[in-house]
Order: structure tokens, then sequence, then C-alpha cells
């Protein structure tokens, strides 16, 4: 059942490049440089979930699709029940498409050189709750930790997808980041649904629950971001929460229920976890790569 799902998903996948092939031509520079820009965050995800569920990354599975880009440094298999490993799976899979969907519409870079090391999410998690957590943060180490881990990253793009939307000029750009955005919000909810089940329960050995960890990590990215509040846990104040009336927050919205958007210069910010896009670290130790993220890097 699984192969014949995959093979439909192949056809469909080639029967939309297609009709996209054509279009490369015709994309502005501006929707160009606005379509690359994201591969940066699913060269980052496929690679995250490829290895966190399967064990291997694009490199195993999906080879063409590096572009010839470094292997990710400290990515390794998760110690994941068989749920959370089925779910990580789909969305590994999901995001080998996405980063094939972007490649058959715009050039694209090879990918760029990725910290998935544990320290490197250990660093996140240590600036979000302010010390050095004692063990350090191990992502791999569990369900709820490489939840949380992914907790950091679909979110992300997801705002950035909305902070493009506006700025494509062509409706075939507009139409592949919708298609974009739809699946990595529905990621996100995913993520975030199965770490609210969990949302009062400790993140053993440490002292924080799972809806602390998603606070710390919410203000932490808001922090880096610089500007205001984009980002939210799953149990708010009930004035933070829909229409204002509710504690849970399943999912993030402003004060409509509307997604937040991010710009580019945001999202380095916070993936490079140095608030500053022209100073790269984190999980792009030699930066993010396309025309907007190099625009920033001073060389
Ligand atoms: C990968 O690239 C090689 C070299 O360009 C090519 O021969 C091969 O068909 C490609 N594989 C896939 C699955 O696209
Ligand atoms: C990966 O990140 C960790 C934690 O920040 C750091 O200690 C390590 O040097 C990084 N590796 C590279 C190659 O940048």
């Amino acid at each position: 059942m699984s192969i014949s799902a995959a093979s439909l998903i192949t056809l469909l996948l080639l029967s939309s490049t297609t009709t996209t092939v054509i279009s490369t031509v015709e994309l502005p520079k501006s929707d160009i440089d606005l379509l690359e820009f994201p591969l940066n965050l699913e060269y980052l995800e496929a690679d995250f979930f490829s290895w966190g569920a399967l064990g291997g990354g694009i490199d195993s599975f999906e080879p063409n699709l590096t572009k010839g880009g470094p292997p990710p440094i400290g990515a390794k298999k998760a110690n994941l029940s068989p749920l959370v490993r089925d779910i990580v799976a789909q969305f590994a899979f999901q995001e080998f498409g996405h980063l094939r969907a972007i490649q058959e519409t715009v050039a694209g870079f090879p990918r760029p050189l990725l910290n998935l090391s544990a320290a490197s999410f250990a660093t996140i998690m240590n600036a979000a709750v302010g010390k050095a957590l004692v063990p350090p943060f191990d992502p791999y180490a569990s369900d709820i930790n490489y939840l949380l881990a992914s907790y950091v990253i679909p979110y992300v793009g997801l705002t950035g997808y909305v902070g493009a939307s506006a700025n494509l000029q062509s409706p075939v750009s507009r139409r592949l980041v919708a298609g974009l955005l739809g699946v990595e919000s529905g990621q996100d909810a995913v993520i975030r649904t199965l770490l609210y089940e969990s949302a009062m329960l400790k993140v053993r050995p440490y002292d924080y629950t799972v809806a602390e960890f998603t606070d710390k990590i919410s203000h932490l990215r808001n922090t880096l971001g610089k500007a205001g509040t984009k980002d939210e846990g799953l149990i708010v104040e009930p004035a933070a929460g829909a229409e204002g009336r509710i504690a849970g927050n399943v999912l993030a919205g402003d004060k409509n229920s509307v997604a937040y958007d991010r710009t580019p210069q945001e999202i380095l910010r916070i993936v490079y976890g140095s608030g500053d896009e022209t100073k790269p670290g984190g999980f792009y130790p030699k930066g993010a790569s396309g025309n907007i993220a190099k625009s920033y890097l001073k060389t």
C-alpha cells in the first residue's frame, strides 16, 4: 500500500513538474530569490526528519536533491516510538518533495553546511531557558525531546512562507508557496498537537514542563527575530489565546488567529541563533545560501 501511495505521489510530482518548468524562464528575479531562500530551511527539515526517523539523510534517499552540498554535521537516528517515527518519516518524505518542487521551479543552490548535532540543539535550549541544562538537551534521546527540537523548525518556515507570499509577483510562485505553506503548517500542527498531549508533563530530567519549554523557545525566537511577538507557546495567558478567551494555544496566530509572517532577515536572525542576519552560526555554521541570505553575509 505504501509503495503504491509513494508512486502516486511521484506521479503527481512529475506531472506538476512539466507544467512548472515552463514558467522558470518567466519568473521575475525577485520571485526566484524568494523561492530559493526557503530551500535553506527545507534542507534542514529534510535532513533532520530523515535522519531522526530513518537513520539516514537526503544523501541516502535522494542524493541529487542535495545538489552536491556537504552532509550535515551530527545528525542521527532518534530514539522514537513507532507512532512518532512513522509521523516523522512522513515529514521527511514530504520535505524531499518540497525540495524537488522548489528545485523544479527555480535553479536553487547546493545544500548549505548544516549543524544538526545534539550540541547545536542544546545551545538553543540553553539560550531558551537562560542557563546550561544538565545534562545537555539531546534532541535525539526521546519522543518529547525530538518533538521539542522539531517545534524549533517548521514553524519558522511557515512564517517565512506567509511573509514571502505578499512579495511574490507570479501566480506560479504564489501557488507553489501556498502549497508549501499548507503542508508546513500541517507539520507544525501535528508537532504541536503531539506536544500538547503532554503539555503539563515535566521534560525529564529537567524541571520544566513541555508547555514551559515551548513558551521559552517561542520567547527566544521573538527575541532573536527582533520584530515583536510572532511566536507563542502551547499555553498562553488567555488574553493571548484565540479571541483573547482561551489559554490552550495548540496553533499560534495573531489576534484574529491569522498566521504570523516573518521576513528573511528575521528568519536568519533566528536560525543563526545570533539575532543578526550578518552573523552566521547555529544550524548554519557558514551561513545560509542563495542571493537573499548571501546579501547579508559580510565576506
Ligand atoms: C541523479 O543525477 C545523475 C547525474 O546527473 C543522473 O544520472 C540520475 O538520473 C539522477 N537521478 C535521479 C533519481 O534523478
Ligand atoms: C556545531 O554546534 C556545536 C554547538 O554550538 C558546536 O560546538 C560545534 O563546533 C558546531 N560544529 C561546527 C562544525 O560548526
